[in-house]
């Protein structure tokens, strides 16, 4: 992490480009994840910049766009299409919760890899897709025509809601595909994206954590980094290439398009573009709302993930068996844990309030000023407003969320519900049986990943912390229970894991076999269902009521900032919020700032990895066959100078769900996979700064590199096309 020091120098020289919103131009500031289709009106400053392609080629409708070969990976990340065979690479993180489905203590992929040697080795997942964005339209006449912008919410919506439908549905029939209508520019624009899902997508190949999620949680959400965060599927079709569910016969999907990759590398300066996926930003917020997050949200979820992470990380490293059931929903908690700090270290040390302050002052005159949109001059005030009112219920709130309902067997208590209502029914004793069982079995999923030791000490430490921070907010239960176990947490938890029949599925069978209808208060008295539905109606009593209200009325309020900033600001090109569809944003390879630390660079090497090896630190365990290609110099072809190209930074506009993405040069050819952004820089989910942000990618002959010496995958190259600036 950089010290605060050497930062604050460099600070100076960031604070003169605040990017959009302190007005300097987009075209200095690279800030921006643009719409395909809206692409042509940047030709002229992508041109300048170094792009050597038609936009045209970028994307478009006819089928022979690069927009054929990006998709959207799963629910949330991005992969690219890299062959005529259907090969898709993504990043290592984004297949890890399908690699765990597929693992287990004697097929411990994590541990030594997979790599398919032929298609017949390559392994189904279940429930993962990939989608295909084959063209995109703005659609915003078709829903908001006579809609005027101060029409109340709940009109407005049941009219957007009716004809988002229609028109998705007019969209399916002409296509023949699915047509999907999201809202941009906070639903001041609508735009329609005809889709192709694929769901026969199956695991090719897969590096060990030692090279994949090499540096861990240390250096995740940092620059320098050594990851290989990359993984290989295949898209499978029915004999007529179209989506089809699973099936021995499918055939490896024959794509649209699929990326060229450039083997030559870039250099610093050099122009790239991310096209993908990223999932949310809120840009254009104001500065009551950027307090909430920096104040609120962030550093109480920041908090209570600390104290979870600590005892699963505890007990994930005294067992393998432990650690194979947590890593994949530890790497989720710790993600987001640790690119909050970022971000708040960011967001202060740009001072983003003071800034959006400074604009809001700006925006303020000009709306008292100008009477265009009569409603512009009392936005503020009315945001101001709102946003007060609900501060400790947020505060409140969001501890209930990070606290209690993320301890594993309270949240589970949702499951109990299902029980409670299938006794409603009041069926048939073997009818009965019959369904309870199933519904045992439905919890397999989470008896999988499920520890109750480990978990009984999060509920320890969590409830230590809620007890301290929400103590005039608790439920009457939680305070009863409490009192009855003598103000000792450490003692309820022994009494509910031991109590609960969620804590282990052999409980469940013992309790559940044989009850009749009438035992179901046995169920009803479980205390992890007391926990659960205690604060269930907590909430539902004293805080959703209000934050609903709240949400719909900040929904409403920032659709007609946003609206107000476009028409102060009419010369400006604005780009609409991440909403997890297809952008591009573009910028140059371009190291961290000079000033900060470490030392400035724009690339990492392989030696640097094995550098880092450290075997009595898990996340920096390099494994031995890679020291070994190292040591023998044995990198094929794609040793440079006696090394291998491992990662790099550029200044593009990314956020999360541009995992995986496609990095690509100024021809449209793949040089790299973007896998992470630069600490300080998460903030650009906020606020953008051009001197600081950075998206980070593996090196796509890196990754070459580790499927051909390292997996002996070599005939996956074969089906790509490699070429060179020879
Ligand atoms: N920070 C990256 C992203 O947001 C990578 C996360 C996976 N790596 C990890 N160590 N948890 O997805
Ligand atoms: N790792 C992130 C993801 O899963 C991408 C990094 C980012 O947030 O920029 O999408």
């Amino acid at each position: 992490m950089p010290s605060t020091s050497k930062t604050l120098l460099s600070l100076t020289k960031s604070c003169l480009l605040f990017g959009l919103l302190a007005g300097a131009t987009i075209t200095n500031a690279k800030e921006g994840m643009w719409l395909p289709p809206t692409l042509k009106a940047h030709e002229k400053d992508m041109r300048a910049e170094g792009l050597e392609i038609p936009i045209d080629k970028i994307y478009n409708e006819n089928g022979t766009g690069l927009n054929n070969a990006v998709v959207l990976f799963g629910k949330g990340c991005t992969g690219e299409v890299i062959s005529s065979k259907g090969l898709v690479l993504t990043n290592h993180h984004c297949g890890y919760g399908s690699v765990q489905g597929l693992s287990s203590p004697d097929k411990d992929y994590f541990a030594y890899g997979f790599w398919a040697m032929n298609m017949k080795e390559e392994l189904p997942v279940k429930g993962l897709t990939v989608t295909f964005i084959r063209r995109m339209e703005n659609v915003t006449d078709k829903i908001l025509h006579d809609v005027s912008p101060t029409l109340p919410d709940a009109q407005r919506d049941s009219i957007v809601n009716i004809r988002i439908a229609q028109v998705q549905k007019e969209f399916a029939a002409i296509t023949h595909l699915d047509a999907s209508i999201k809202p941009y520019f906070q639903g001041n624009q609508y735009w329609v994206a005809i889709t192709e899902t694929y769901t026969d997508i199956r695991l090719v190949g897969f590096p060990p954590n030692g090279i994949g999620a090499f540096g861990g949680d240390t250096e995740n959400w940092m620059w320098p980094r050594h990851t290989g965060d990359f993984s290989i599927f295949r898209i499978y079709a029915g004999a007529d290439n179209k989506p089809a569910e699973y099936a021995a016969s499918n055939q490896p999907y024959n794509p649209q398009q699929f990326f060229n990759i450039n083997v030559s590398g870039y250099k610093e300066g050099d122009f790239t573009m991310v096209y993908g996926f990223p999932g949310t930003t809120q840009e254009y917020i104001s500065s009551y709302e950027l307090k909430q997050v920096y104040n609120i949200i962030d550093p109480v979820s920041i908090e209570a993930r600390t104290r979870k992470l600590d005892v699963w990380t505890k007990h994930m490293s005294d067992s393998r068996d432990i650690f194979l059931k947590y890593t994949s929903k530890r790497a989720g908690v710790a993600n987001g844990w640790k690119k909050w700090q970022g971000e708040v270290v960011g967001l202060k040390l740009n001072d983003a309030t003071g800034k959006k302050v400074a604009y809001e002052t700006e925006f303020q005159k000009w709306a008292d000023a100008d009477k265009t949109l009569p409603f512009a001059a009392t936005i503020l005030p009315r945001i101001r407003e709102a946003t007060q009112k609900v501060d400790s219920l947020l505060y409140q709130d969001q501890y209930n969320k990070e606290a209690p309902l993320a301890i594993e067997l309270i949240a589970q208590g949702a499951a109990l519900e299902k029980f409670v209502a299938c006794f409603r029914l009041n069926l048939p004793q073997l009818q009965l049986n019959d369904t309870l069982q199933k519904l045992i079995g439905s919890l397999d999923g989470f008896y999988k990943n499920y520890h109750e030791h480990t978990d009984k000490d999060v509920f320890v430490s969590l409830m230590s912390l809620y007890f301290t921070k929400c103590a005039n907010s608790l439920p009457d239960y939680y305070k009863t229970q409490y009192t009855a176990h003598n103000q000792d947490i450490k003692a309820w938890a022994d009494d509910i894991y031991k109590t609960s029949m969620l804590t282990a599925p052999e409980k469940m069978k013992f309790f559940l076999s044989n009850l009749t209808n009438a035992d179901s208060t046995k169920v009803i008295n479980d205390p992890a269902l007391q926990l659960y539905r205690t604060m269930a109606a907590h909430r539902a009593q004293k805080i959703t009521p209000v934050l609903k209200e709240y949400y719909t009325q900040i929904k409403m309020l920032n659709r007609q900032y946003m609206q107000a900033q476009m028409a102060w600001k009419n010369d400006k090109e604005f780009y609409p919020d991440a909403n997890l569809t297809l952008r591009l944003t573009y910028g140059k390879v371009k190291g961290l700032d000079p000033d900060g630390e470490p030392k400035y660079m724009w690339q990492t090497k392989l030696s640097e990895a094995l550098a880092l090896d450290n075997p009595a630190v898990d996340e920096f365990i390099v494994p031995k066959k890679l020291k070994d290609l190292s040591k023998a110099k044995n990198f094929g072809r794609w040793g440079v100078n006696g090394d291998v190209p491992l990662a790099f930074v550029a200044a593009n506009h990314t956020s999360g769900g541009n995992s995986g993405s496609p990095v690509l040069n100024s021809k449209g050819e793949l040089i790299g996979t973007n896998f992470d952004r630069a600490y300080e820089g998460t903030m650009s989910d906020y606020y953008f700064d051009p001197n600081r942000c950075r998206n980070i990618s593996v090196d796509i002959r890196y990754t070459l590199f580790i499927i051909e010496k390292f997996g002996d995958a070599g005939w996956l190259l074969n089906e790509m096309k490699l070429v060179s600036n020879k």
